[in-house]
């Protein structure tokens, strides 16, 4: 920080953030300092205290220290290790409480004693509340205060459960869950209704207290909290924010989570920058929207006046900026994702030849597709390409009970007016196993099969619609998805091996992906690993040379405009189709489709709003003015043009 970029860089993050290409490099990063502690510690017979958080972000921590455990011989008898919270109601037993979590990511791994392991207290009474708190903070103090604080951070800006609202001085407590945080927890509950309302969390005043804070974030959909808690001024309404007082604390963030900070968004109001192509496009498309001008219409003032001034030098002047800019945004726009037969290709996005192509469109869940792509897989279709759709995973952790149940009753009549005995016994066998799991059990192998299933069913009503004939679609049930649970997956070479197979079958000219960016935990995230493994292992197969990666966002999001290089623009009629394809994925009216949607009428609003958003900054360009757009960008490690 002591370098005059260093300096620049201080005046936006007022604390130490770290960038990782990797959240790899990250957790071996932070295992290396854990490491250190316990060593020091044990050397002079003394313990070391960590404070430890759950979720997703710290699971490939966990994993990097029980691999030193078992492969380096790294003993954990000296550490005592405090949870930073608990939902309140649940018992250590249930699958989704902080307990068993930390048991099943970390405990049973180690050979840390388990008297050493506190976690607090989610079944205690009301009225013992407030007792239960002081005495976990009172057993903080007399292991000697935390060593190392680890956090993860909610997309609420929450650090432990404290919420928007809470204090610096805040203590530990049972608090309510904020309704962003609970509809995020839905699917680890599978559905919103069962996850607990309240928790008890140690207070920011408490984590403050450690002598080290170090905070872990990763995927994009961090990335605006990331920013708000680094560079914004320290508030209540993002709690995170507070931990810009403390002299030790540190963000550790991948470059997903990392990519709203100013020196990632707005590279050039930090310091001297290369001006590549990418960066000098999404520079000039900021100072349109900024200045709230049209490309054409910028004049060198507003370069100069807005820290681009080498860039217009460089390039001579804004008339010159302006226009190619415009071409770049112009050339994106196609209506013809799979190609437009007999025309010049050369400033369109896909190729003219072959054309009918093999297009590959990969869901990781059923409706992360039509969410997404649902346009443009009716026009693919309609322009006559030879399309496939590719389920990754079956989908069925996201069925409520509710619609099991309905299916299971229909199958249980059609058996009963067939007298056909298998059928009414297999009815009868999984209503009961419905009724003996309660809310919060898990499903039977013959529950998640009947969940799948009804996914299916969705998801061929839904193609139907987009005039796709069941035939062109194929469900992979991917087995990572059907042995785990959300934020637990693991895939394996099973999983890659599928992958493989069904890119040998189908050999596309173009994919549809999704999952880059995304948590690496995430179910999109895990099934575009494991295409990526499989395209590494296809390298040299020859249809891989004229094979186009094309990737969406996801339900939900949408790329940056400058980061589009294929516009596909929908009609309002074509709209209106992707709309009524989304609803016939009805088992998931009340599951959470995507972040910050709660049920289907908001999934439906917000892929209106975003897709219609894509087309309005569009036209806020200068350019054409369409009802909406679906965005793609261009992905090519080692593939051919
Ligand atoms: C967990 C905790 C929470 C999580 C946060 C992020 O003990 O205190 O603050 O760190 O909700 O969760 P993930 O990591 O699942 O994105």
């Amino acid at each position: 920080m002591k370098t005059p970029e260093g300096q620049i860089l201080r005046r936006y993050e007022r604390m130490d953030t770290r960038l990782f290409d990797d959240p790899g490099a990250a957790c071996k990063e932070v295992a290396d300092a854990i490491e250190q502690l316990i060593l020091e510690r044990a050397a002079e017979g003394r313990s070391a205290v960590l404070g430890l958080a759950t979720g997703s972000t710290p699971v490939r921590l966990y994993k990097e220290l029980i691999r030193r455990h078992k492969e380096e011989g790294l003993s954990f008898q000296n550490v005592v290790s405090f949870n930073l919270d608990e939902y309140y109601g649940l018992s250590g037993e249930h699958p989704e409480s902080y307990r068993c979590f930390m048991e099943d990511q970390l405990f049973t791994h180690v050979d840390i004693p388990r008297e050493n392991t506190y976690v607090p207290d989610g079944m205690v009474d009301r009225d013992a509340v407030l007792a239960s708190c002081k005495a976990y903070e009172q057993a903080i103090v007399d292991a000697g205060g935390i060593d190392i604080q680890l956090l993860g951070i909610g997309r609420t800006g929450h650090i432990g459960f404290n919420e928007p609202g809470s204090g610096p001085g805040s203590r530990t407590r049972l608090v309510t869950l904020d309704s962003l945080t609970r509809s995020d927890a839905a699917r680890d509950f599978l559905g919103e209704e069962n996850v607990p309302r309240h928790a008890i969390t140690m207070g920011v005043g408490t984590i403050l207290e450690a002598k080290k804070i170090c905070l872990l974030a990763w995927g994009d959909s961090k990335a605006a909290v990331i920013a708000a808690s680094v560079e914004g001024e320290p508030t209540e309404a993002v709690p995170a924010s507070f931990l810009q007082s403390h002299e030790e604390c540190i963000f550790c963030v991948d470059t997903a989570a990392g990519s709203h900070l100013t020196r990632q968004r707005y590279p050039w109001l930090v310091g001297p920058i290369e001006w590549t192509p990418e960066v000098a496009r999404k520079a000039v498309v900021w100072l349109s929207q900024k200045l709230g001008k049209p490309l054409l219409k910028l004049v060198d003032e507003d370069y100069s006046e807005n820290g681009m001034a080498d860039l217009l030098t460089e390039k001579g002047s804004a008339y010159k900026l302006n226009i190619k800019q415009f071409n770049i945004a112009q050339h994106t726009i196609t209506g013809w994702p799979g190609g437009k037969p007999e025309a010049d290709d050369s400033n369109r996005p896909e190729r003219a030849i072959p054309s009918v192509k093999r297009s590959l469109i990969l869901s990781p869940e059923p409706k992360d597709d039509v969410c997404s792509l649902g346009g443009t897989m009716h026009r693919l279709a309609n322009q006559g390409h030879d399309v496939t759709v590719a389920y990754l995973t079956s989908g069925n952790l996201a069925v409520p009970d509710t619609d099991a149940r309905r299916a299971i009753e229909l199958i249980m009549e059609l058996a009963r007016e067939r007298e056909d005995a298998g059928e009414i016994s297999f009815a009868q066998k999984v209503e009961q196993q419905l009724d003996e799991k309660g809310a919060f059990g898990e499903d039977s192998s013959e529950i998640r099969h009947l969940k799948g299933l009804i996914r299916r069913g969705e998801a061929r009503s839904s193609a139907r619609l987009l005039e796709l004939e069941p035939s062109q679609l194929r469900f992979l049930d991917l087995p990572f998805y059907e042995k785990g649970r959300y934020r637990r997956f693991q895939s394996a070479q099973a999983d890659v091996d599928l992958m493989v197979q069904l890119l040998e079958e189908t050999q596309p000219h173009q994919i549809f992906a999704m999952g880059l960016g995304h948590d690496p935990l995430s179910v999109p995230a895990i099934c575009f690993q494991i295409l990526s493994t499989a395209l590494t292992a296809l390298k040299d197969d020859s249809w891989m040379k004229d094979c186009r990666v094309w990737l969406y966002r996801g339900p939900g999001r949408e790329w940056d405009v400058h980061e589009i290089d294929m516009a596909v623009p929908l009609s309002p009629d074509e709209f209106e189709f992707k709309i009524r394809g989304i609803y016939q994925h009805q088992s998931q009216r009340s599951q959470t489709p995507s972040p910050g949607a709660k049920n289907m009428r908001n999934s439906w609003t917000e892929v209106s709003e975003l897709n219609r958003a894509t087309a309005a900054f569009y036209d806020s360009l200068g350019l054409a003015e369409y009802e909406a757009i679906e965005g793609f960008k261009r992905w090519s490690p080692g593939l051919g043009s």
